[in-house]
């Protein structure tokens, strides 16, 4: 018995040292070859469950549908998928107000579903990822339940209530981030309670070590169940100032109408650091990542939440590289130099379920998938671990209600028509041509964009020239290139206002990327002799972009990836 298990130590080892694929096919735990965490070196993947893959036909997506297409996710190249809440909840934040942390709602599937969702990822070297929104329950959660109940209830002191500044006027000036004042008056007890977000999602207090006690515990139960991490949702807001200072005020108004606030008194108090601390241990326990949810204002806030020797999240997501709007390699390459000395490793996102999709951020109107190929060889090239969303990689786009009684999310309803709300960047994936896009034979929770006719899944993999394609190949160009796993980040022709291009070192081995932002084409000298190198091979490219000598020639938005060669 010790011999096998020696034997199959050993096989694990070779295989890992030999070859990235071979270690792909069990869920990997440890360091790989390079000695860095498995997570460094995974692509993550977020999946809205509700909009990705409907089993049962209800029109709402669930589990066993995630589970159909894991052998999609695998071939694409994802190593780790980010499930957005499926645990029970009233759904008024269409998930992000969980009333069970412990469960699957019943909408999504049950927990033998999710036990096999998780053993077949597991099969395929998929890790799972859930969100885990700790800084709110739903008023349905049986602990506020309980909480509103009387003021000496059990679970009272669970949720931040305080008596108002006089009749009607709640205890402070702070404002819901989807609207209106941040209190709720009560009337079984007579006391407000606070919320960050909708009045269904009173915020816990996180001052309760009884709080603190049972969410370490859902992540351990999760963890128990074959979870390799969570999106920490919110994070930013778990703590309040205990005297409730009132919140400076800006000029302005918000989409709602509401005043502008400078949220200093209920974001980012440096008592969240202790909590993401306590997690991060439970999480080392379990060989898991934490991804957070982190709103920072630039890289000395992200590196915060990196924390001291990097004993808090191990990714947080860099958003400033979001909010990059426009196609401009100075913005980009800012952004990307000041997230690459940052005090962990960086971690890109393109867009997510609350953000408008990429495809609609830099498109131009004319040649949006050769600019979604483009924002794909970026940021699955860079130093860093990328995470996608469902439906970049086929070039879908955002696509808003047009009718506020078509509108889903509830802060399009309060905030229309400035505010149209979320819907536009969960509608359903789109699978084929078929129907509803193949993803439900129902009718979907949301429309499905008439773009899934050029746009899907099954026509694009019979397309070399797809955008679907060509993240596969860059995906797969990304697992096996040290370069591009491991080697260092470098700008280079800094000055170049069209195209944005950098170097990948790893040893003695090197790859460079050049990227036309620009609609007209370009050509970038690379002055490999400077840089030890006498020539350059593409390895993936669009269109006719090449390189001859040092020089690259790269059409209207082209992408030219090349190797280095000494
Ligand atoms: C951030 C989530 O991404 C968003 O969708 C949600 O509405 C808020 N947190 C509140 O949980």
């Amino acid at each position: 018995m010790k011999n096998i298990i020696s034997g199959i130590a050993i096989f694990l080892i070779c295989a890992c040292v030999l070859g990235r694929s071979a270690s792909a096919q069990s869920v990997s735990t440890a360091a790989d070859a390079a000695g860095n965490p498995w997570w460094q070196n995974a692509v993550f993947y977020e999946i809205y469950p509700r909009s990705f893959a409907d089993s049962n036909n209800d029109g709402v997506g669930d589990l066993k549908g995630i589970t159909s297409k894991l052998d999609y996710l695998k071939e694409l190249g994802v190593d780790a998928i980010w499930i957005s809440p499926c645990f029970p909840s009233p759904q008024v934040d269409f998930g992000y107000d969980v009333s069970d942390y412990e469960n699957i709602d019943p909408m999504y599937g049950t927990m033998a579903d999710f036990d096999v969702l998780a053993s077949e990822a597991k099969k395929r070297g998929i890790h799972i990822i859930l969100d885990f929104v700790v800084n709110h329950s739903s008023d349905q959660h049986s602990w506020f339940l309980d909480s509103k109940s009387s003021r000496t209830s059990a679970h009272r002191d669970w949720y931040i209530w305080r008596d108002g500044k006089g009749p009607g006027v709640p205890p402070n000036n702070w404002i819901s981030t989807f609207g209106g004042s941040a209190w709720t008056l009560d009337p079984t007890t007579n006391q407000y309670y606070y919320h960050n977000f909708y009045a269904a999602q009173p915020d816990l207090n996180w001052r309760n070590p009884a709080v603190k006690d049972a969410m370490f515990d859902v992540t351990r139960w999760w963890y128990k169940r074959g979870v390799s991490g969570f999106r920490l949702d919110a994070v930013d807001t778990l703590f309040e100032d205990p005297d409730l200072k009132d919140n400076p005020i800006k000029t302005g108004q918000n989409a709602f109408g509401d005043p502008i606030e400078e949220d200093k008194y209920n974001t980012k108090l440096p008592e969240v650091h202790d909590v993401l601390r306590g997690l991060r241990k439970v999480a080392d326990e379990h060989n898991a990542v934490l991804i957070g949810e982190t709103w920072t204002a630039d890289v000395a806030e992200l590196n915060r939440y990196y924390g001291e020797g990097n004993n808090e999240l191990q990714l947080p997501m860099d958003f400033l590289f979001t909010k990059v709007d426009k196609l401009s390699p100075a913005e980009f390459r800012k952004q990307i130099a000041a997230v690459d000395g940052a005090s962990g490793w960086p971690t890109f996102v393109i867009s997510n379920h609350d953000i408008v999709r990429s495809y609609d951020r830099y498109g131009d109107g004319q040649h949006n998938d050769q600019i979604a190929k483009l924002i794909a060889a970026l940021y699955l090239t860079l130093r860093g671990t990328p995470i996608m969303y469902y439906g970049e990689e086929i070039g879908m786009k955002t696509t808003p209600p047009t009718r506020p009684e078509d509108v889903k999310d509830p802060i399009g309803r309060t905030g229309w028509p400035k505010e149209k709300g979320r819907d536009g960047e969960r509608t359903p994936m789109q699978w084929d041509s078929s129907e509803n896009a193949g993803f439900t034979k129902g009718m979907p929770w949301l429309p499905v964009p008439d773009t899934y006719k050029t746009h899907n899944v099954a026509d694009e993999l019979k397309d070399p020239d797809s955008v679907l394609v060509f993240y596969k190949n860059v995906l797969k160009l990304r697992h096996t290139n040290a370069a591009l796993l491991d080697g260092s980040y470098a700008a280079i022709n800094e000055n170049d206002a069209n195209v944005l291009s950098y170097v990948r070192l790893y040893k003695d081995h090197g790859v460079v990327v050049a990227l036309n932002m620009s609609g007209s084409p370009q050509k970038v000298n690379l002055e490999l002799k400077g840089k030890g190198f006498a020539g350059v091979k593409a390895l993936l490219v669009t269109g006719k972009s090449s390189a001859k000598g040092s020089e690259v020639s790269l059409e209207p938005f082209g992408v030219f990836i090349g190797e280095l060669r000494k």
